[in-house]
Parts: structure tokens; sequence; C-alpha cells
């Protein structure tokens, strides 16, 4: 019998005597931060954690992932949480499974390099708050970014797991980059830091199961702690990958709970426990216990949460994956930006110039940030340039990449993209070649001025420091200086219940027009519009009084005039719009100026404004970070006038003609439409 055979199938029938295995294989659990993350957009709130989290704790898990990543980013801009607090929360009732986080490196929680003191203060706060097990990786694999951070990890007595990004060019591990000797060395090199366990962290899913054989026992081979695999199931391999791996000797596996797994997320923990049963390798884990918490999701829980998961498609593997050697997260970034752009016809291109700017930019993996900052300059080329110009509108995370503010590529960057991406670049024009972090002044004090009078301890301080825009928005909110909107809320189950009972009576017929015959009514004189907005997504709803004359003609816009506004067609200077910011990642989807223009009033507007110059626009949906310039400047062509963030990343938007800036519409933390009027230029 092979040494993961079965034991004796009538002892293991009995629970009681089911034997302990020689060499259980660990797990951590993502369902908390990867899982959401992958499914749900990251929206899972504490309060829906709570249900299950002494349930969980019971599990013997080696490991529960509860916080990083995209967490800290979500919680405060988009569900009026206190990432910090989440830790604290969640402690009380998972009192004996360590806590896991993912920590991006350099990049902590955010998607840039922060200085050094800023990131020694995160981890420090961290390992206060309460996290064990501090999970980190660089997108370059450029371990430099870690020297910061895992001495702190280790003087804080805590788990500094160092992880491998795995990345391919090919279909299978090997070519001239990413090949088995490169894994090792990175392995080795992880040791060498200190680390006390490695994790392969296969993002995309990228991982074939024989790849994964080989690459773990190699792993095992060369260095002595223990290896973590973690799998993303995108692709459809991440099973087959698991159980070689297991095969291969891999000490801990990342998986999910049932609800929390499979699609973008990882393979579900069930069905391996029962795989193992019996064998050296049985996790020992209680499955009763397992389908109890199940419950407690599928029916209290996840139900406020599936209208985030993206069910458009019937498949639950994404072929593109294994075509692209792309994460699925990325890919669907892309399609999102492109629908933004009314460009989503231009995929194909996108997924052609995809693995040419990848290739450009130093081969580099692609994994948070590093695959933002490869796609979203991918759809700038392919939407942006012209046949004799590529790389037209470069983003600030590619320079910074070009620079070497990220560390240094697998490969050497094109020349040539480096030296057009650098000319001009504040920092200099001669990429650097130290620790990126070198080149980075201490952060903490410069916003401890800033934020002072808002910021209450070191937490709310890294917060802003890491955000300064949305932290500084959460803080207003957190403090009672500023109202939460409706649309940050948490969802209840009632709200669920009646959306369903609504599904139903239209599916059933119940709901149509049953007095209009099919018919719509004329719309008359008096039909108002709305924009509704429900969560992510803005509703333009037609409201037209039946059978009598409404009472109000037409409501006065919501904003007060200012006076200018009386003289029309007079650029109106809107510095610093008071337009409430929708909280949604979706574009904003009305800007207030636009629902004012629909008014007979002769309101303030961009659109007034732009008719007396020239214009900057929005290239794309997106939020204002801040205006270079004020209005009065003078200005040359080229020069940035404002910073737009969109799909994460900095665009500088350059002045189109030389002037004087004569209207700013936005101010910082707005959100825009496509199309919007920035700034005009008289
Ligand atoms: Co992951």
């Amino acid at each position: 019998m092979s040494e993961h055979g079965r034991i004796n199938m009538c002892e293991i029938n009995c629970e009681k005597e089911r034997p302990k295995a020689k060499k259980p294989l660990l797990i951590e659990d993502l369902s908390l931060r990867d899982g959401h993350q992958s499914l749900f957009a990251t929206r899972g709130r504490t309060e829906d954690m709570i249900p299950v989290a002494e349930r969980m704790d019971e599990v013997g898990f080696w490991a529960m992932e509860v916080w990083g990543g995209a967490t800290f980013d979500t919680m405060h801009r988009f569900l009026n949480e206190d990432p910090w607090e989440r830790i604290r929360t969640l402690k009380r009732y998972v009192k004996k499974t360590p806590f896991s986080m993912l920590l991006r490196g350099q990049n902590l929680v955010g998607y840039r390099n922060y200085a050094d003191d800023v990131a020694k203060a995160f981890v420090n706060r961290a390992a206060d708050n309460g996290m064990d097990v501090f999970r980190t990786f660089d997108a370059l694999n450029d371990y430099r970014n870690f020297e910061a951070v895992a001495p702190v990890i280790k003087s804080c007595g805590k788990h500094f797991q160092g992880c491998i990004c795995y990345s391919l060019t090919e279909p299978r591990m090997g070519g001239t980059v990413y090949t088995l000797e490169y894994y090792v060395s990175k392995a080795k090199a992880l040791v060498d830091m200190g680390a006390d366990s490695i994790c392969v962290k296969d993002m995309a899913g990228l991982m074939a199961p024989y790849d994964a054989y080989a690459l773990i026992k190699a792993l095992k081979d060369n260095v002595d702690v223990p290896i973590n695999l973690h799998s993303h199931f995108t692709s459809g391999m991440a099973p087959m990958t698991h159980l070689k791996a297991v095969e291969a000797g891999v000490d801990i596996l990342d998986t999910c709970l049932t609800p929390y797994a499979y699609r973008t997320s990882h393979p579900a923990l069930e069905p391996m426990v029962m795989s193992l049963i019996g064998t050296d390798r049985d996790t020992g884990f209680d499955i009763e216990t397992l389908a109890s918490i199940n419950e407690t999701l599928e029916k209290e829980i996840l139900p406020k949460y599936r209208h985030l998961l993206d069910d458009t498609k019937v498949s639950v593997i994404d072929i593109n994956v294994l075509l692209h050697q792309t994460p699925g997260g990325m890919l669907s970034n892309l399609v999102n930006q492109l629908r933004d752009m009314d460009a989503l016809d231009r995929i194909g291109e996108v997924y052609k110039e995809l693995p040419r700017v990848r290739k450009e930019l130093g081969q580099i993996p692609l994994v948070t940030p590093t695959s933002q900052i490869v796609g979203t300059q991918t759809v700038n080329n392919v939407l942006f340039d012209t046949p004799d110009e590529r790389y037209k509108m470069i983003t600030a995370q590619v320079k910074d990449l070009c620079y070497g503010l990220y560390g240094k590529t697998a490969v050497p960057i094109d020349p040539q993209v480096q030296e057009k991406a650098l000319r001009g670049y504040d920092r200099g024009e001669e990429p650097i070649s130290c620790r990126p972090a070198e080149v980075l002044k201490p952060e903490l004090e410069a916003a401890k001025a800033e934020i002072k009078g808002l910021a209450v301890d070191e937490d709310d301080l890294i917060l802003y420091t890491l955000f300064p825009v949305t932290g500084k928005k959460f803080l207003q909110q957190k403090y009672g200086k500023e109202a939460v909107p409706e649309s940050m809320k948490a969802i209840t189950m009632d709200d669920v219940e009646r959306q369903a009972d609504i599904l139903k009576k239209a599916k059933a017929g119940e709901l149509v027009e049953s007095k209009l015959n099919g018919e719509f009514p004329e719309k008359t004189e008096c039909l108002r519009t709305f924009n509704v907005f429900v969560d992510d997504a803005c509703f333009e709803v037609g409201v037209d009084e039946v059978g009598g004359a409404p009472v109000i003609a037409y409501a006065q816009p919501a904003q007060a005039m200012s006076p200018a506004a009386a003289a029309p067609g007079q650029p109106v200077p809107l510095q610093g719009s008071t337009v409430p910011a929708p909280a949604a990642s979706a574009p904003a989807p009305k800007a207030a100026p636009a629902t004012a223009a629909k008014s007979p009033a002769p309101a303030a507007k961009p659109a007034a404004a732009a008719a007396t110059g020239a214009q900057v626009t929005a290239p794309m949906p997106g939020m204002i970070i801040k205006y270079e310039k004020n209005v009065g400047d003078a200005v040359k062509k080229g020069d940035t006038v404002v910073v737009l963030e969109a799909m994460k990343m900095e665009n500088a938007l350059p002045a189109p003609a030389d002037g004087e800036l004569t209207a700013i519409n936005f101010g910082s933390g707005d959100s825009v439409s496509k199309g919007d009027v920035l700034a005009v230029i008289g």
C-alpha cells in the first residue's frame, strides 16, 4: 500500500476511531479575506463574520486569513468600517486559531511603496491589534521590499511567511524566466531572510498539477521550512494541483469554505477533507462542524452578498486564464474598464497588446498591483495610441515602475519605453537600482501635521497615510464630522427577502403593466427625472404624475446656485464642488452638474463653461485625486492639470493648449464620469 493509501476501512467508518494521521495536512482558511475578496468584491462585513467565527475557531485550521489585501481599502472606503477594529473584534470570537493577513511587502495594504517609517509602524500596529501570521509578498519577487517589514514582524514575535509569486510566460512552467531554478533560488533567499514558512502564491490559478508536484518536491528538497500552497481556482486546475501538491509533501494548503469557494476564489475545503480521510495526510477536521458553518453562511449571510457575485456566465471556470496566463481578476478589471469607456468591442486588441506591454515592462508577475499597472497601461495603449506613437498616455505607476520604485523587474524594461516614461519624471530621468524605499522620505510626520485634529491615534494616522483621500473621508465619518452615505449601509436579510419577492412576482407575471395593456402612456412635459442609487448602480427614473398636473413643474437643483450662475455662458469656477461623491467603486453614474443641465434654470454647469475654452475632459470614469493648477494659473500645453484615479491607477491629464485656467469643475475626492469637463483653459 502506498504511503497515501487507505488504512483499514472499518476503522474509519466510525468517527470515534478515525485514526490520527501521521502528518496531517494543515489548512489555512481564506474565506474571510481572499474568499470574499475574490467572489464578493471584498465587501464582507465584520458583523457577517461573527455568526460563524466561534465555530470556525473549532475546526482546527493552521491559520485563518481575515485581513490585509484589499480589505483595508474596501472597509474604510465602502463599508464605513474601521479596518483595525475588525482584527480586535474577531479576536474576541476566535481565540485559538492564529490570524493571518496578506501584506503586500513595502506596499503594505495599498498600491504603492510606502516609506520605511510607515511600513514599520503599520506592521507594529497590525501585530499589536492581534495579527499573528504575516503572509508577505512582493509583486516583483524583489525581496529587498521585505527588508523593512520582516525584521519588525520577527521582533514582534510573529510568524513571517515569505511568498513567491508564481508566474509563467508559457502555458507550463519553464521558458527563460520562471523556471524551477528560479523558484528554488527565491525560496532559499526567503529562508536566508528568516522566513518561518514559504507560500507559493499562484494568484492566477496558472499552476498545472504536474508542475505543482515538481515544484513542491524541489522546494521540500531544498529548504527546511514548511511550504504552503495558495492556488486560485479560476482556471479549474487548482483541485488537481492541490492533490498533486499533497502527494509531493506540501505542508499547508489554502482553501475556502464551500460558499466562498471556486470561480476566481479557491478550491473548497470539504472535498479535500473527505478525500484525505483515512490517509496519512488526514486533516482530522469534523465534517459535521463544517456542514453547520456552511448552512449558516448559505442561509443567513451570503444571500446579502449574492448580487456581488459575478454570475453573468454559466461556467465557473475562466478559459481565458488558460489562454492568456493572466489573473481572472485582472481580466474582469479590463472588461469593466473597457465597458466604462464604451469600448468593450476592443477586448481582442487588449488581449493582443497585453503580453507585449508585460514584456516591455520587464516580464513581471501579474499580481496586485502589477496586474493593474500592466492592465491599465494596456488599455491606455489600445485606446489612446496612434499608429505613429505608442505609450501616448503613461500612468504615474508605469513611470514609477520604470524608475525602479517597485523594485527590480524579472528582465530589464524596454529601454525605449523606459526613456519615454521617465521624460520629465519628477524624481529624475535616470532610473535607480537601489532598494526602492531608500529614495522615499519618511511620511508619517508630514501626514500627522496634515491630519491634525482629526486623527486620534496611530491607527487613524496610518489609515490616513495609506489612503489620504478616502482615509480622510472615513475619519470625518468616523468622528461624526460628515454623514455616512446611505450606500455604505449594510443590506439586511429583510431587504433580500423583499427583493426576492418582487423578483418572484415579476417572474410570475404579476408585475406587468396590467392597466396599460403593454402600451406606454405619452410622456408629458411635466416628466421629472430622478437619479436613483442602488449600491453600485444608478438608475435614471422618469416620474410623471398620472391624470393631473403636478404641483411642481420643476424642482430647483439641489445645490444652491452661486450668484455667478445667473450670468449664462460665463465660465463658473466651482472650486471644490459640493456634489457628494457616491461611495461606490463603480463610476459615479451621473454627477450632479449633469442633472442640473436638465433643468431649465441657467445653472452652473461645466457644459456652459466648456464653450469658452479648451477643455480638459475625463478620458475615463474615475475619482479626482488633485488639481495641479488653480484657476488663474497660466498653463502650457502638456502641463499636468489634474490627476485622475481610474482603476486604482493615477493618470496625469495634460493641458490640451496654452492659456489661462478659467474653471475647475470638481474637487479632490469627487467621482467623475467619462467625458466630464474637469477644467477649462481660456
Ligand atoms: Co489570493
